[in-house]
């Protein structure tokens, strides 16, 4: 057997929905995408027809879909070991989408908590119907590519078991078409909260910005945000999430992106004040991130061959995409065109 049909299948998905990512998305899902494409078949998808139900401007959408791409090849995804591309690339996933809607129960759809949360702060009448039927067309994405695994952040825990349900009563229906993923949630221990409240997760929507450390934003703001993160009393660099939940965030990213042990980092700073601490990690952030931005700049100064690597990305998916798509039309007796 080949390498790439005896390896592990993984799919994963992230909105665009800004210009930018933030630190909380890479090490909190972006950097296992990375890590995986080594070891598995990964598929990796930025998923435009998801955000559509945000309602951005068409140029909005455009610029963030192109940001996001090369933000991912600029964080370590690699087109040549992985498949990347743009979810509206490959038809097969709004074609599925429909057949699995046709198996969703209206309730067992009414039960997710992410479409209640967001249409109970939106009103009914504001929120569009794309967002009751998203966490299907997820379903979708994932049943599509017969994934294995499916690394997403806890938020998405009920999305997968959807997943599941559907895939497992699609199968009982109608025969054995879909591999019957499993989640593979990522570690809590990756997650990063706000610079100003560290209790509360680093993410656009909930925060001024002040304390979300940007992919794309220039050293000089980076290093601003983080001398000005919020600190706890006491002045030891001390890993203690609930006496010290700022210097603990903060010795946190620190250790992920130095890959050292949360105590080899508190090590790194005993006899230390937090001002020097909060210096050497916008040091280390700033190094880290400068590469990063230079790259995606790069790329996004070429868009012909950013398409390029999305055409090929397309290509790979769609032919994963499409033969799942038969399978499952011949199965239920929608007629083939021949
Ligand atoms: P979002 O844009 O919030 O939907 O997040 C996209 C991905 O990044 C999801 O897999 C989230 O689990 C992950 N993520 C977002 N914010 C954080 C955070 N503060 N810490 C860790 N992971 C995060
Ligand atoms: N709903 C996911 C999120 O908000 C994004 C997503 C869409 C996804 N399709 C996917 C994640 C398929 C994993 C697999 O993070």
């Amino acid at each position: 057997m080949s390498n790439e049909t005896s390896r592990e299948r993984v799919l994963s998905g992230i909105q665009p929905t800004h210009l930018s990512f933030h630190l909380g998305n890479y090490l909190g899902a972006i950097k296992q995408w990375v890590d995986l494409q080594s070891s598995h078949d990964a598929f990796y998808c930025v998923v435009d027809l998801h955000a559509l139900t945000i309602g951005a401007k068409p140029e909005e959408l455009r610029r963030r879909t192109l940001a996001s791409v090369a933000q991912l090849i600029a964080l370590g995804l690699d087109p040549e070991k992985c498949t990347l591309f743009i979810q509206s690339h490959v038809p097969a996933h709004n074609q599925l989408g429909w057949v699995l809607e046709c198996l969703t129960g209206f309730g067992e759809a009414s039960r997710m908590t992410q479409f209640k949360d967001k249409s109970q702060k939106a009103g009914s009448d504001r929120t569009v119907v794309g967002l009751f039927t998203y966490p299907i067309l997820q379903a979708a994405d994932i049943l599509l590519y017969q994934a294995h695994k499916v690394p997403v952040g806890e938020d998405q825990r009920q999305h997968i078991e959807l997943t599941r349900d559907l895939g497992q009563r699609f199968n009982a229906k109608f025969g054995e078409t879909f591999t019957i993923p499993e989640g593979y949630i990522l570690k809590a221990a990756a997650k990063i909260n706000d610079l100003q409240d560290p209790t509360a997760k680093m993410s656009k929507s909930s925060s001024s910005g002040a304390g979300v450390i940007e992919i794309m934003d220039s050293p000089e703001i980076n290093i601003k945000k983080i001398k000005s993160a919020v600190t706890d009393t006491g002045r030891e660099v001390l890993f203690d999430e609930q006496a010290k939940p700022g210097v603990s965030n903060l010795l946190s990213i620190y250790s992920a992106l130095t890959a050292k042990t949360i105590t080899a980092a508190q090590e790194d700073f005993i006899g230390k004040g937090y001002g020097d601490f909060k210096m050497t990690v916008a040091e280390v952030v700033v190094e880290y991130l400068r590469p990063v931005r230079e790259k995606a700049n790069e790329l996004l100064e070429d868009e012909a061959h950013l398409s390029k690597l999305l055409k090929i990305g397309a290509e790979k998916a769609d032919a994963v995409a499409s033969k799942t798509l038969r399978d499952t039309y011949d199965a239920m007796g929608l007629i083939s065109r021949g």
